[in-house]
């Protein structure tokens, strides 16, 4: 992989390849297989907006505690943490925080990816739950962190996926309590492993001599959905929820690659459900930072764990389909300095056919990013890498990445497939490693081409092309969308790419997703201290992009200390869910209750106040 330094500061080639490639994505809007992930809504003329471009005035960054729209359009809250699916729950106790019994029948915490399915008459929302915010759940204990075995199993409980009905009564959505869909899965949830990891040496416990059935998912981060409707949430930290009893126990370097540590980060399960204690079932993590795929419409399915598509810090899945309608799921890891992946199903997609195990069997590929804008995709086997086997490509796939000589990234977050081309967008939301420092495994976090900048404080946004427009070519080209960056207070790349200005300044972009117009949802995950690198920044935020213009317009800045992850629309593309999660991480928010009230992630649903649709 050619390095050049000198690309961190030569900002007119930076920019002179990011006009060239736009005008270049410009000229290719042919619409092909991956219009088989995404059927767009049949609306009136008069119900779309008269320009579907950014036709709202962008809302100025703010330090409120709230959320704020655009004029013309309004917003409420759907669920929040704690409020039950079932009539047979409790209703959310502000005092208590609530029990281990009321979180299983209730919304889990830190709401991030969804998906919206229908079932006939029936809406439903799949919600994951990433993690738990200790102080705030705990909030009822001195410690404000889990003390006792009931502790842990309510954390246990809040985490995982919510399958929830919502329906609209009077221009309000909101759970349809009782439904026969709503479910919880969680970190109890029994699972199926899949692929080549499935039944190995390396999965087996004693628990599950046979190496198959996990039980749960642990940190559930961003979404993605298959055409044939099931749902897939994405394993990120998972490595945050397991410590050892032993202080002696000897780390192996595969699970410091993954940020195993011995040290419990308070959560306490260790202690309370040896599962998570590494000492006594070592092999525990290895069933752990994988896909997962689960049928919304039926309650009692088993969740799938993939393993055929890699085990790594999973953000989100991003899925298109080949010329030769194969499945090609684009992947991203967050950590700093780690890769991106691509996997393609070995079978063919049919949409009248059983696709159930589409998702157990393909290959697996890593990017290498070249600085002239091209790049490959690198298959991962035991013979490209001289591992033992498929299994351990598939359980330990970051050193498989590693040994390939795979491009490390400024922390991969969400991609996102355009719908009306084969364009793929991706967030790299900051690091502060770049040019600094190796990721885990040793490699070279070079200032070069994809990652331009050096301590990259900001992020940006990368997208890539296919050869011959066919997901399933290797080759590829690439260019910047946006570097994200301030104007108020840097010149030069700091400043950020010719699109960011005084109006729309945002760091760490995130969550990304198009809408049915093909514009460009950006979310942000960043630092909201309005100070210093980050004046005039205000809350985390989310902005919406005319790729083909390249222009990005502030639309949404969440309440305090939250993050704006999960984004998804309902059918007739009128209401927009978003979701707020930990606001008030540092204790500073009373989102969305106001007053007194203690701060709980929430999903809000936003439509305009004409009427028109809304993405
Ligand atoms: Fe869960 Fe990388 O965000
Ligand atoms: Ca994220
Ligand atoms: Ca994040």
């Amino acid at each position: 992989m050619p390095n050049n330094q000198n690309t961190a500061t030569d900002f007119s080639l930076i920019l002179d390849n990011v006009l060239r490639r736009r005008q270049l994505l410009i000229g290719c809007g042919a619409l092909s297989g991956i219009g088989l992930t995404w059927t767009p809504g049949v609306w009136a003329m008069d119900e779309i907006p008269s320009e579907t471009t950014l036709d709202f005035e962008a809302v100025p960054a703010n330090l409120l505690d709230t959320v704020t729209v655009p004029p013309g359009h309004t917003w409420h809250v759907v669920a929040s943490w704690g409020d039950p699916l079932w009539s047979y729950g409790e209703c959310f106790n502000e005092e208590t925080r609530g029990s281990a019994h009321s979180q299983k029948l209730a919304f889990g915490d830190n709401n991030d990816g969804m998906e919206l399915f229908v079932s006939n008459t029936r809406t439903l929302l799949a919600v994951n739950n990433e993690y738990v915010n200790l102080p705030v759940m705990y909030g009822n204990r001195a410690s404000r962190a889990p003390e006792t075995s009931e502790d842990v199993m309510k954390g246990q409980a809040a985490i995982g996926i919510t399958i929830m009905e919502i329906s609209l009564f009077n221009g309000t959505w909101s759970i349809t309590k009782d439904s026969p869909l709503n479910r919880r899965i969680t970190a109890q949830t029994p699972m199926k492993l899949t692929g080549p990891a499935a039944g190995t040496k390396l999965t087996i416990t004693d628990l599950d001599p046979d190496g198959n059935l996990p039980l749960g998912t642990l940190n559930n981060c961003g979404s993605g959905r298959t055409p044939w409707n099931t749902y897939l949430s994405c394993e990120e930290n998972f490595n945050l929820f397991f410590a050892s009893s032993d202080r002696e126990h000897n780390l192996s370097e595969e699970c410091r690659r993954y940020g195993i540590r011995k040290n419990d980060r308070g959560y306490s399960w260790y202690s309370h459900d040896e599962r998570f204690d590494i000492a006594k079932h070592p092999n525990e993590v290895n069933r752990f930072g994988y896909i997962v795929e689960i049928d919304p419409l039926n309650p009692s399915s088993l969740p799938k764990k993939h393993s055929a598509l890699g085990r790594f810090k999973h953000e989100n899945a991003s899925v298109v389909v080949s010329k030769d309608n194969r499945i090609v799921v684009y992947m991203g890891d967050d950590e700093r300095g780690e890769f991106l992946y691509r996997f393609i199903s070995d079978s063919i997609f049919h949409p009248d056919a059983d696709n159930s195990k589409i998702l157990e069997s393909g290959s697996l590929y890593v990017a290498k990013f070249a600085d002239n804008e091209r790049g490959k995709w690198v298959e991962l086997t035991a013979e490209s890498t001289g591992m033992a086997s498929q299994a351990e490509v598939c359980v330990h796939t970051r050193k498989a990445g590693s040994i390939v000589g795979a491009t490390t990234m400024d922390r991969p977050e969400w991609i996102a497939a355009h719908p009306h081309d084969e364009a793929i967008y991706c967030c790299l939301t900051n690091n502060k490693n770049r040019g600094r420092k190796t990721n885990a495994g040793g490699d070279k976090t070079s200032v070069d081409g994809p990652n331009p900048r050096p301590n990259n404080i900001y992020g940006h946004i990368i997208r890539w092309r296919p050869d011959e427009d066919d997901h399933a070519n290797s080759d590829f080209s690439w260019d910047i969308f946006a570097l994200a960056g301030n104007p108020h207070v840097h010149s030069g790349l700091n400043a950020g790419s010719p699109n960011i200005n005084a109006t729309n300044v945002f760091n760490s972009p995130d969550g990304l997703a198009f809408d049915s117009l093909g514009r460009l949802w950006i979310q942000t995950d960043g630092n909201y201290s309005n100070e210093g690198d980050f004046f005039r920044m205000g809350n985390n935020q989310m902005l919406v992009a005319d790729t083909n213009a390249g222009e990005i317009k502030r639309f949404l800045v969440g309440p305090r200390e939250c993050e704006v992850t999960g984004v998804t629309w309902s059918t007739d593309r009128k209401t927009m869910f978003v979701g707020i999660q930990h606001p008030g991480e540092r204790g500073h928010s009373h989102f969305p209750g106001g007053k007194q009230s203690i701060p709980r992630s929430s999903i809000i649903a936003i439509s305009r106040d004409d009427g028109k649709i809304i993405g």
